[in-house]
């Protein structure tokens, strides 16, 4: 039987030509782009062609773009900027924030900053309303994520960046879900910190980046002065330059996963699965959507998909493997609806075929339930 991954939220299937036209590149030229000899040299060139193509994706300049082990990184050093810069203060981030941004505002809870989690509306969007009241002369920093892991829903966070502004209030946005999927221009958007990770573009695990406003940032990780002496480790070229080559290739299958999405939710709809929306489509990412099965339980659903070698998931990746609902949709709504509900992420190997076979999947399983009552 073949697998049906629609995961792609957790990490995408990776883009092996890649890979592969990278690792020729790299056969000759394996030197440290740090090395001051020819093949050193070439590699820092490959190096900064490829940050040049990252830097200019999100109209960044390459300086402001800080290569990290991926988002997880990229997060600390925000709020680890925060905490020595500053000392004191207050943080505003969203209660649907991944935990990497999360735990981060715990630590600095304990450290004696004040930190105000912000809940979203009905339809999975931060309440920006609120936001807006909660500012004052001590909040400094807004960590808000532009896209959400588990509903797809994609915050405005322009208008969040106009307020911050107002106020002269740091702005960091968690952009890894949504980028390569829509457009994003930093200085358009304002924020002054943005992370992305690599893995779930089809890119490299373990790498990512963090785009640092006129990289005006503090050193998390110090010693041999890489990056600008912003981040210390040795090089990565292979996962940058990999990175470089997949946003292309993501950004060319955005109006797949367009097409993949309407044709999903159009066929739900005709199944007669009773079922509602957990995000307002329209406002959300062209690859995730976050359903609520009224009479399947989300645990049963993916152990029964699972047994059909259909992958999806009920929480997000790094909970996974736990049966705890989905904190993000017990925050939308509650925990009963939690339980019902899973998330379908797809990517550049999904199909129509392959999501009619979910659709059928789900269908024959709601059918079996309703008969044994
Ligand atoms: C929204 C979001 N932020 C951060 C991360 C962490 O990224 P990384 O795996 O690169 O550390 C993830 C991945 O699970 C994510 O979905």
């Amino acid at each position: 039987m073949e697998n049906i991954y629609l995961d792609y939220a957790a990490t995408s299937l990776k883009h092996f030509d890649i890979y592969a036209s990278v690792t020729k590149k790299l056969e000759k030229i394996y030197a440290n782009p740090s090395s001051n000899h020819q093949m050193g040299k070439t590699a820092n060139k490959f190096f900064k062609e490829a940050r040049r193509k990252i830097a200019d994706f999100i109209k960044a300049e390459e300086k402001e773009i800080i290569f990290t082990s991926g988002a997880t990184e990229a997060n600390n050093m925000v709020f680890n900027h925060i905490r020595e810069k500053f000392n004191s203060g207050e943080i505003i981030i969203s209660q649907i924030e991944h935990p990497s941004v999360i735990e981060c505002a715990n630590k600095l809870e304990h450290l004696g900053f004040k930190i105000i989690k912000i809940p979203t509306l009905s339809n999975g969007l931060v309440d920006i309303k609120l936001l807006e009241n909660l500012i004052n002369d001590k909040t400094r920093l807004i960590s808000i994520m532009l896209a959400n892991n588990e509903t797809g829903i994609i915050n405005p966070i322009k208008k969040i960046t106009s307020l911050a502004k107002k106020h002269n209030i740091l702005v960091h946005s968690d952009i890894v879900q949504a980028f390569a999927k829509i457009q994003i221009d930093v200085k358009e958007l304002g924020v002054d910190f943005a992370s992305v990770s690599a893995h779930k573009i089809g890119a490299t695990n373990n790498f990512g980046f963090l785009y640092a406003k006129n990289a005006d940032i503090k050193p998390l990780l110090i010693g041999g002065g890489q990056e600008n002496n912003l981040r210390s480790g040795t090089s990565d070229l292979f996962g940058a330059m990999v990175l470089a080559d997949c946003i292309e290739k993501t950004w060319k299958n955005k109006e797949h996963l367009e097409e993949l999405k309407e044709y999903l939710l159009a066929e739900l709809k005709t199944s007669q699965i009773a079922y509602e929306l957990n995000s307002d489509t329209k406002l959300s990412l062209p690859n995730i959507i976050n359903i609520y099965f009224k009479n399947i339980q989300a645990q049963r659903l993916i152990t029964y998909l699972d047994i059909n070698n259909i992958f999806i998931s009920g929480t997000s990746a790094c909970s996974s493997g736990s049966l705890r609902a989905s904190k993000v949709i017990t925050n939308i709504f509650d925990q009963a609806r939690a339980e019902y509900s899973v998330r379908i992420s797809i990517g550049f190997d999904t199909t129509k075929e392959k999501l009619d076979s979910l659709v059928y999947k789900i269908k024959n399983l709601e059918e079996r339930i309703l008969k044994r009552g």
